[in-house]
């Protein structure tokens, strides 16, 4: 089997790709990233020299770049994972979500049917659905009711994956997952935010009253439902996967900070952000009951094992929150 994988240098995208080496031998993996600034080909040292590895650098966006491609090689599946991931970026530049997210999700759908791939597996994101008051959970009939300019990009796909489903007949599945922490993330994102800066000794940035819920699922559970949907999710159905691991902010953060043996006096309230989803909570039962999904990790120990793993990298995120970052941190939060 021949995989496309876009994205696969980010977070989620690197720690699909060392799934598939690790548990799926035989499988051929062609990786394309433009290495935004959350693309990091470090994520994939162990996978580079393997021959069934291919490394393109390209724009999913950059629609000749994407015939080029395609015409050349044969993929049994695409799995859209590449996108401008970050709410806060996209409440300052939204372009280049549009470009990313939506032009770029396009130009992969129109390749897929140009070049008869068997399975095309879109990347969203439970933000679609907007917030939830304090009861309650997304289903995967949950009107759309996007919040922000990044979740507003990612229902758009959403609705382009539908219309080729639904137009040309494309055999197309979409994934919308909660919050994801684990090996490889970023640390503008909360948890190795929270983490990295409690390990410099700087303040910890909880937006608001720090009483936002979101719900925490380990990356590698995550990828493991992504698998299991390419497999054998039903074409055209949308598949929720959550953690049913609902924490408030301020919560995590604290937990995060007797993990690491530090003062919650390290906490710092920062302005909110602009239009700040209240509530995300997933109802996963489909993937369960139809797929037979399983969760691997429970919180405490996921978030011991992410924690290690930063104290383990140093120089990966030291490295990663240096040059460019330091500008957008210095914007972001004035601190
Ligand atoms: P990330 O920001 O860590 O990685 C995104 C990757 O996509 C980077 O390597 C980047 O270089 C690449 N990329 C961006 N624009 C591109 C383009 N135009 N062409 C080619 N490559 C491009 O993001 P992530 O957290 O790994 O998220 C991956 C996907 O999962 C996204 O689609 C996101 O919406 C979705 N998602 C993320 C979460 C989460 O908690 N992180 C939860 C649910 C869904
Ligand atoms: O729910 C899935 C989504 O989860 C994905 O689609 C997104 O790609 C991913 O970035 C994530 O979005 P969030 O906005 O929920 O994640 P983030 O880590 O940015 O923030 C988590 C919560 O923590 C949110 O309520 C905002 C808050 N927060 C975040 C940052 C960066 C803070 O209080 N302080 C911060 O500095």
């Amino acid at each position: 089997m021949k995989l496309l994988i876009t994205g696969g240098a980010g977070f989620i995208g690197s720690n699909f790709v060392h799934l598939v080496f690790n548990d799926h031998p035989g499988v051929s993996v062609v990786n394309v990233d433009s290495l935004t600034y959350a693309g990091n080909l470090e994520n994939l040292k162990s996978v580079v020299n393997k021959p069934d590895y291919r490394f393109i650098k390209a724009d999913i966006a950059d629609r000749s770049a994407m015939e080029e491609l395609f015409s050349a090689e044969q993929f049994d599946a695409v799995i859209n994972f590449a996108a401008e991931s970050h709410v806060d970026r996209s409440i300052t530049e939204p372009e280049i979500f549009l470009k990313s997210n939506v032009f770029g999700t396009q130009v992969l759908l129109d390749m897929a049917l140009k070049y008869k791939v068997d399975r095309f597996v879109q990347i969203s994101t439970d933000e679609v659905y907007g917030s939830l008051p304090a009861t309650g959970y997304f289903v995967e009939t949950t009107p759309l009711a996007p919040n922000s300019p990044y979740s507003a990009s990612k229902a758009s796909a959403d609705l382009l994956v539908r219309a080729y489903i639904h137009t040309f007949g494309l055999n197309a599945v979409i994934t919308r997952c909660s919050n994801n922490y684990g090996p490889y993330q970023f640390p503008e994102k909360l948890i190795p935010l929270m983490i990295t800066n409690a390990l410099e000794a700087k303040q910890l940035p909880v937006y608001g009253d720090g009483m936002n819920v979101r719900d925490w699922l380990h990356v590698e559970d995550h990828c493991k439902a992504i698998w299991l949907v390419m497999e054998k999710g039903r074409t055209g159905e949308v598949y929720n996967i959550g953690g049913s691991n609902e924490w408030h902010n301020l919560d995590l953060v604290k937990e995060l900070l007797t993990i690491l043996n530090q003062p919650e006096s390290l906490i710092t309230y920062v302005k909110d952000r602009p239009g700040h989803d209240r509530r995300y909570a997933i109802d996963a039962s489909k993937i369960r009951n139809e797929l037979g999904w399983e969760l691997k990790y429970d919180f405490p120990a996921g978030l011991r094992h992410t924690v290690q793993w930063y104290l383990d990298h140093r120089t990966w995120w030291e490295r990663v929150k240096s040059g460019a970052y330091q500008e957008y941190y210095k914007k972001q939060y004035n601190l």
